[in-house]
């Protein structure tokens, strides 16, 4: 490390699922951040195709560290370390990952740092806010879902998550099943807004039952049951139908995931935390109506919100890059045995969930 820059320059891949990413962070200072999406390449296909993923990734990662490099100003031999995920997910763009990064490692000379993907995640809102341990985070993707008390760079502990799909997974499913584009979120949220979230009321599945393990795959077979109706009875599906159903649903999952985050406030409150704050990460926290009813919750408990800009809640290196600097902080390097992992459960006590997001190979 420099003399000069007490703060080490870390340089952070990504290649878990779909999106291939590079960044370059000083300390919390993104130097540069390179994020190549595939939603093209699997737009024809309805999902990720691990294969199509992988040698996608395997074509563009060395462009993402060059352009992450060259953006940020600095050369490789001027890192000081390299942070790489190392699971969980699909392990073909894993393994490319794990793979460069070693490349990388052992020309530099330079410590390498396996990180756990989930772990970015988590640990986001210190990267963007400097949020104290410990804090409750709302990781709600379209691979991942579940209830995180983060007291460290590496002591996280699930309170719970979804048994099947993925809320973003069930927004996509829902566009998919009304004839909207993907991603599903957004579509599904721009028709909610003419609609009449009361006219068709979906399931709420799980809250008759304890904790906070949540489940969506029956949300997308309801939906689809109702649409079904719907067109039997009208001879078609107009704008408002869809607007209705959009709004129902999104109502229906806004609820669910309020209710659980109340019923995991209270395990993270029991604590006594000094300084109360529960963060959310992933796609589906650009979802306003679920920001504005967590919000209002957090109100309700006195308890700090924090959503990092969207750029950083999704799929991205600049959140392994930081979460890799906190680890090589505490000690943490890894050598060349360092191993892709398709599944690598945060919380090392919690027994696994099952399913948990199927769009990818999940913890
Ligand atoms: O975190 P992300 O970019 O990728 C991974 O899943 O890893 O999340 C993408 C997911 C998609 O399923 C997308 O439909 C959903 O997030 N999403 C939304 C919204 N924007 C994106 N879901 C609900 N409302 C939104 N506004
Ligand atoms: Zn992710």
């Amino acid at each position: 490390m420099s003399v000069l820059n007490a703060e080490p320059l870390i340089l952070g891949i990504e290649s878990s699922c779909d999106d291939t990413a590079a960044a370059v962070l000083r300390g919390r200072n993104i130097l540069s951040s390179v994020v190549a999406g595939q939603d093209t390449l699997h737009a024809a296909y309805g999902g990720v195709v691990p294969e199509i993923a992988a040698r996608a990734h395997a074509e563009k990662l060395d462009i993402c560290v060059e352009d992450a490099v060259q953006e940020a100003g600095v050369s490789l031999n001027e890192l000081d370390a390299i942070a790489v995920t190392a699971g969980p997910g699909l392990i073909g763009g894993v393994v490319s990952g794990v793979m460069l990064a070693k490349g990388l490692a052992s020309a530099t000379g330079k410590p390498m740092i396996g990180v756990n993907h989930l772990a970015g995640h988590a640990l986001t809102p210190r990267l963007t806010d400097d949020l104290p341990f410990p804090y409750l985070m709302l990781l709600v993707s379209g691979g991942h879902c579940q209830f995180l008390l983060v007291k460290g760079p590496d002591d996280f502990t699930r309170l719970g998550g979804t048994i099947d799909d993925a809320p973003g997974e069930a927004f996509d499913k829902t566009a998919r099943l009304l004839g909207l584009p993907q991603p599903g979120g957004p579509s599904v949220e721009r028709a909610a807004k003419d609609g009449d979230e009361k006219r068709f009321r979906f399931p709420r599945p799980l809250l008759d039952r304890e904790g906070c393990d949540m489940s969506f795959s029956g949300l997308k077979t309801a939906l689809m049951r109702t649409r079904d109706s719907v067109v039997a009875e009208k001879g078609g599906m107009t704008e408002q139908n869809r607007a209705d159903l959009c709004a129902g649903f999104q109502a229906a999952v806004r609820d669910v995931l309020t209710e659980k985050t109340r019923r995991a406030l209270d395990v993270y409150l029991a604590e006594n935390p000094a300084e109360p704050s529960i963060a959310i990460a992933g796609g589906v926290a650009a979802n306003q109506a679920l920001r504005q009813s967590l919000q209002n919750l957090c109100e309700q408990k006195a308890v700090a919100f924090t959503a990092p800009p969207l750029r950083l809640c999704t799929d991205n290196a600049a959140m392994i890059a930081y979460a890799g600097g906190a680890l090589l902080a505490q000690g943490v390097s890894h050598d060349m045995t360092l191993a892709a992992r398709p599944r690598w459960p945060l919380d090392k006590t919690s027994a696994p969930l099952l399913g948990s997001g199927k769009k990818g190979a999940k913890a």
